[in-house]
């Protein structure tokens, strides 16, 4: 069997035998979790692997990426149309997304009987590519978490986490040379929310910031389910409005009081913040630092911990070096800011089916 085959064949293999597998287009939010987050089935070869990366965090849930199936190559390619210029003006955000995307092939290839290695070009626009190879089937101890992971943006608990369970997060968000900066102490947490709250405060305050934000925000059901990208006001934690009234009361329910009030209870109530910093400032560095996030997601996941992004005082360029110092980076560039604790979930966010985001080789 070639290598072609070793990626394409079972699928061929499936899809004739299974004509119906074809997705239709769910009805309900409910239905449409469902679909997407339907476990992995290796009988579906490479584009399995595809769905698993879709299945990824990535930034405003704008899924920037494409896919190319070849030999024994999955490419990852930015999707430009889908960056997010005022937010993400160097595509930060963007190839840590790709980053995130690739982990999940990692976590999941070795269901396939394959491994992966991952390159990144970074000659522009850059790309991911990953070289599989055959190995032993086998199940990687986090790939069970791909379809349990999410950001919870919600209160946790509050209670603390085990110095056990911190050490085995830390080392998986250690990733390809990415520091994974643990901050429980209560004091430093503030700090950090204080960081928090400022940027928030200047991003709300920025027109083209926040227009950029709502044209993501997905305000009801029947829209996230017609788009299957973007923040779906359920997995935001917020209800499901018709857009027109969603628009008319956002004045009201997205206030800068308001949003740092939320953000101040969402750190008071988790067990830690972990920050992770690449040891390159470039795309490749930046796609480090999104597999080593999402590699950490993964297992806070296993072990029952929940995760969500508070990004402010890395997007803000004028906090950026200011929340460096504080954490005594020197001149390292901090990448993500990601509090952490246990609580209930909150409804999945959806994703475009692979059908959306394979381009032919
Ligand atoms: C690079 C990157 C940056 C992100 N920044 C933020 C952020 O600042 N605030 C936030 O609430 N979520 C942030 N997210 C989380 C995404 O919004 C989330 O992954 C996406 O909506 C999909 O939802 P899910 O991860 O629950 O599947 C970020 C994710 C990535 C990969």
């Amino acid at each position: 069997m070639n290598r072609r085959s070793v990626l394409f064949g079972t699928v061929a293999m499936y899809a004739a035998r299974m004509p119906m597998a074809r997705a239709s287009q769910p009805s309900t939010y409910e239905e449409a979790v469902h679909l997407v987050w339907r476990p992995l089935d290796p009988a579906r070869g490479a584009r399995e692997l595809v769905r698993a990366a879709t299945l990824a965090a990535n930034s405003h849930n704008t899924q920037p990426w494409r896919f190319i199936l070849s030999d024994n190559v999955i490419t990852i390619r930015p999707d430009l149309a889908r960056r997010c210029p005022v937010v993400d003006p160097d595509d930060h955000h963007l190839f840590a997304s790709l980053g995130c995307a690739a982990e999940n092939i990692v976590q999941a290839a070795p269901m396939l009987g394959l491994n992966a290695n991952v390159a990144v070009d970074t000659a522009n626009p850059g790309s991911v590519s990953i070289a599989l190879d055959r190995t032993a089937p086998s199940r990687h101890a986090l790939a069970d978490a791909i379809m349990q992971r999410q950001c919870t943006r919600a209160k946790y608990d509050g209670r603390a986490v085990s110095s056990e369970d911190l050490r085995t997060v830390e080392t998986a968000g250690a990733l390809g040379g990415v520091e994974c900066f643990i901050v429980t102490e209560r004091s430093r947490m503030e700090a950090i929310l204080d960081y928090v709250i400022q940027g928030n405060t200047m991003q709300m305050r920025d027109p083209a910031f926040m227009a950029e934000l709502i044209s993501w925000i997905r305000f009801n059901d029947s829209v996230a389910i017609e788009r299957l990208d973007g923040l779906a006001a359920r997995s935001s934690g917020n209800p499901a409005l018709p857009a027109w009234l969603a628009r008319r009361l956002l004045k009201f329910a997205l206030t800068e009081k308001g949003e740092n009030d939320k953000y101040a209870e969402h750190v008071r109530s988790s067990a830690g913040i972990a920050v992770f910093i690449s040891p390159r400032n470039d795309k490749a560095g930046w796609v480090a630092a999104g597999r080593a996030y999402q590699r950490f997601a993964l297992q806070a996941t296993m072990l029952g911990i929940r995760n969500a992004l508070l990004n402010q005082p890395v997007e803000v360029s004028s906090l950026r070096p200011q929340i460096a110092d504080y954490l005594g980076l020197g001149v390292r560039r901090p990448d993500l800011i990601v509090r952490f604790g246990r609580g209930a979930s909150l409804p999945p966010s959806l994703r475009r089916p692979v059908t959306a985001v394979i381009d032919a080789s």
